[in-house]
């Protein structure tokens, strides 16, 4: 079967990432989105978000003639052999559930246009039952033309997506006809190439609707089990006096657990983890199963306590008040570094550094935040803060500073020069990303996140500070707040 010619619906974090890299492995790509200035801006070589080695391939692919952008759904029915549906499928207003409208409205409109048989293939993360509904939807809007739907849901992490799309760690395919099986072959078939010529293999799990829909939630659930896994930890770590950076490395040496995931900190966020795992409930629940997954409901919460901890960390370093409905920090001046829910990207969807820098904001505190690619969105999300123009302006005069995105420019900054710069070297290591052993050289009196507070003796000891080496009594309450 010779390269199908491929259509993108949907240009956003997904759909840009997808279209682009198809060109870049050579198939001829038309991207759609219903957003005019967003296909404006990627014909004229914009990526309108922040990911890394993106801007040159498109500009690249653009250049080369195999990549194209357009509003029109009749050109792209036209175009296409192959439709990827890559539009959001973001959570109900309201609910818990996903939203299938953009998903509808994709569907329909390119079925409506469809001339010739096609291929559309499902790459939205959604509950399990869509793909029959889609197929349902094709038989209504493109009936006898010979249109198929299969569904392949998509791995890709904000911040590595361009490795993620061409070497993914696999490809999932669920489809119902042979016909549609050799096409989404070939669709996928650069991707193998590439790996082939690479001297690496992808694995392809060829399977039934169902199970192609549940393994993209499944995966996503068991992710954010691992982090709210690793978080539990360190709450009982916190009181019990033990280190969860230390426990993580411990329990991750055997193999069946592994390493990655497991770092504690203010938890996962993001436009997947915290949607998918509610959506993935809530299905479970109009099919009966609920129980079964009552489960990511704890670990929803775990995720959800850990933005609390800092603040109440942060309340009780600066010695401030508790108030009716939490601390008070009446004017406490903090400097927040993080805005996105990650490293490597400019996504503020649901992150906890921002979250947590609200949260400080209306309790009082005067905070400043810095992010090295998130400003922009987290002034569009949080209008109300305090944005700084670079690291050493959050920091200056700072009487906290909380590190809660894990971006490399914090993790290498040198802490005797921000030490300088700080009304009182006081720091939270959010993301437990700081080398402490040198923060703490420099004068700073670190905190992490799970382990036992530096300021609190385990029960039954008068001692100082017994996490400061140097052994200094802890820190004298700030002369501004009220004790
Ligand atoms: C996730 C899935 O990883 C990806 O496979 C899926 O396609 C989309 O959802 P992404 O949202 O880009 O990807 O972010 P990811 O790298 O998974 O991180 C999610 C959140 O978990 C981030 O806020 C991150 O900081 C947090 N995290 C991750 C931890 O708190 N600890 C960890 O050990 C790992």
């Amino acid at each position: 079967m010779p390269r199908p010619r491929l259509t993108f619906v949907g240009t956003g974090y997904l759909g840009a990432t997808y279209a682009v890299c198809f060109a870049e492995l050579g198939y001829e790509v038309l991207g759609f989105d219903v957003d005019v200035a967003r296909i404006a801006a990627l014909t004229a070589g914009t990526v309108p978000f922040h990911e890394p080695g993106l801007t040159e391939l498109l500009r690249r692919n653009l250049a080369a003639g195999r990549l194209r952008f357009t509003t029109s759904y009749a050109e792209t029915a036209d175009f296409g052999d192959v439709h990827f549906v890559c539009v959001g499928t973001p959570q109900r207003p309201g609910g818990t559930g996903a939203d299938l409208s953009y998903v509808e409205s994709a569907v329909t409109g390119l079925a409506a246009h469809l001339t010739r048989p096609a291929l559309i293939v499902g790459k939205s993360t959604v509950p399990v039952g869509t793909a029959e509904w889609v197929e349902r939807l094709v038989a209504k809007h493109a009936p006898g033309l010979g249109v198929q739907v299969a569904w392949s849901p998509e791995f890709l992490q904000e911040g590595r997506a361009v490795q993620d799309v061409l070497r993914p760690s696999r490809i999932v395919v669920g489809v119902r006809s042979e016909w549609a099986g050799a096409l989404v072959d070939a669709a996928h078939r650069g991707i193998l190439e590439l790996a082939a010529a690479e001297d690496r293999e992808v694995p392809v799990v060829v399977t039934d609707f169902a199970t192609a829909e549940l393994v993209k939630v499944a995966a996503n659930a068991f992710l954010a089990t691992k982090i709210s896994f690793i978080n539990a930890m360190a709450e009982v770590c916190e009181v019990a006096g033990g280190d969860v950076t230390q426990l993580a490395r411990a329990i991750g040496y055997d193999p069946r657990i592994g390493n990655r995931f497991l770092q504690a900190g203010v938890g996962f966020g993001g436009g997947c983890l915290p949607k998918d795992i509610r959506a993935f409930q809530a299905r479970a629940q109009e099919l009966g199963a609920g129980e079964a997954l009552r489960f990511l409901h704890e670990v929803d919460l775990i995720n959800q306590r850990r933005r609390g901890k800092v603040l109440q960390l942060a309340a009780e370093l600066l010695g401030c008040p508790p108030g009716p409905g939490g601390p008070q920090f009446a004017g406490a001046r903090v400097a927040v570094l993080g805005a996105t829910f990650k490293p490597h990207s400019d996504d503020v969807r649901d992150a906890p550094a921002l979250q947590i820098a609200a949260a400080l904001a209306r309790a009082g505190a005067g905070v400043r935040v810095y992010d090295p690619a998130g400003m922009a969105n987290a002034a569009l999300a949080q209008p109300g803060l305090r944005f700084a123009e670079s690291l050493d302006d959050a920091v200056r005069d700072a009487e906290l500073v909380c590190v809660l995105t894990e971006w490399p420019e914090f993790r290498t900054a040198d802490p005797a020069r921000l030490g300088r710069l700080a009304a009182t070297p006081l720091v939270i290591d959010g993301r437990n990303c700081l080398d402490a052993a040198a923060w703490t050289a420099a004068g700073w009196r670190y905190r992490g996140l799970g382990s036992r507070p530096a300021d609190r003796a385990p029960a039954g000891w008068t001692a100082l500070d017994q996490d400061d080496p140097a052994g200094r009594p802890p820190l004298p309450r700030p002369a501004t707040r009220p004790v």
